[in-house]
């Protein structure tokens, strides 16, 4: 008899294989009737399986009295009141490490796309609008100053990356980090008046939420560029997009929204914008690893051993 396993949101293709081989699993997601959904699993379930978009309100984590574990495709766990799993007896683990490579490199290609208005001059040339004359310039990237918000795993490799194109880094975090050499802002809104990019790569929540405000954007101005790989709620999003079509900032690349996959379409028109749908982790080889390791977790627990990356 295979154990009980609830999944919360559509995983990974290769992932839901793994878990089906292994668990019955019971698709809530898919439950036409979720009050009798949860009645008739309410004490089968052990454990969960989620995606960092979908999260695990504390209200369904209740519902299951003996839900020890909720494993989570992600590595931001914002969908989660972790404290209060905590206080409920419940683990939560996501998938940490695994994405740090593939979230930055995205991220310094959105960088590189935005300020080099990649984007835009495949379509210029597609457009056929060569012929009728040269694109316009664009900024350089080597050599200009990046502040980054949240200098964690992501934000570190993203810094590495930009220290290869000639780039000054800056940073902001809740604290000053030891043994880290770039210039430390402890204000967001100081570190935007610094520098030519901003890139956000903290975690989302509530600690975070608008943390790139109005304020922020404004001192970013109109020369400076905003990157989001970390959640829309870190930015103040109607004012991002006001800044952006009323010209008071040069351009965005953005892989996150508030209400995502609605994104705000005045943006669809602005040439300075370069959008993409929450894919900073989106490669094969990422999602498999993230995958393993939420079914690994599973794994450690239906085992009794140690879970392997327990937020
Ligand atoms: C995931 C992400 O694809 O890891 C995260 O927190 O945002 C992405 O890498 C997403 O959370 C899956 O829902």
């Amino acid at each position: 008899m295979k154990p009980d396993l609830l999944l919360l949101c559509p995983l990974f293709p290769a992932t839901m294989e793994q878990l089906d081989a292994a668990y019955t699993v019971h698709r809530y997601y898919q439950a036409a009737d979720k009050d009798a959904f949860v009645a008739g699993l309410r004490d089968r379930i052990t454990a969960a399986a989620t995606a960092g978009h979908h999260g695990m309100s504390v209200e369904l984590m209740r519902k299951f009295p003996k839900l020890k574990i909720v494993s989570c495709f992600g590595v931001g766990v914002d969908g989660i009141d972790v404290p209060a799993a905590r206080e409920l007896g419940i683990a939560v683990t996501n998938t940490p490490d695994v994405l740090t490579e593939c979230v930055a490199d995205n991220a310094l290609a959105l960088v590189l796309a935005t300020m080099r208005r990649t984007v835009f001059n495949d379509k210029f040339v597609r457009a056929g609008s060569w012929l009728k004359g040269n694109a316009p310039l664009a900024d350089k990237v080597s050599g200009n100053r990046m502040g980054i918000i949240g200098l964690g795993r992501i934000g570190k490799a993203i810094a590495k990356r930009a220290e290869a194109f000639g780039m000054k880094i800056a940073y902001h975090s809740r604290n000053r980090q030891n043994g880290v050499a770039y210039d430390y802002y402890d204000r967001p809104l100081e570190l935007a008046r610094d520098v030519k990019v901003l890139v956000v790569a903290c975690p989302g929540g509530k600690e975070t939420e608008n943390i790139v405000s109005s304020e922020v954007i404004a001192a970013l101005g109109k020369d400076g560029y905003l990157i989001n790989v970390s959640r829309g709620t870190t930015v103040d999003e109607p004012a991002l997009v006001d800044a952006l079509v009323n010209g008071r900032l040069a351009g965005a690349g953005l892989d996150v929204f508030v209400a995502e996959p609605k994104v705000p379409e005045a943006l669809f028109k602005l040439d300075n914008v370069v959008l993409q749908p929450h894919v900073s982790s989106g490669t094969h080889w990422t999602r498999a690893a993230m995958g393993q390791l939420v079914v690994d977790n599973l794994a450690a627990y239906f085992a009794g051993k140690p879970l392997l990356t327990q937020v």
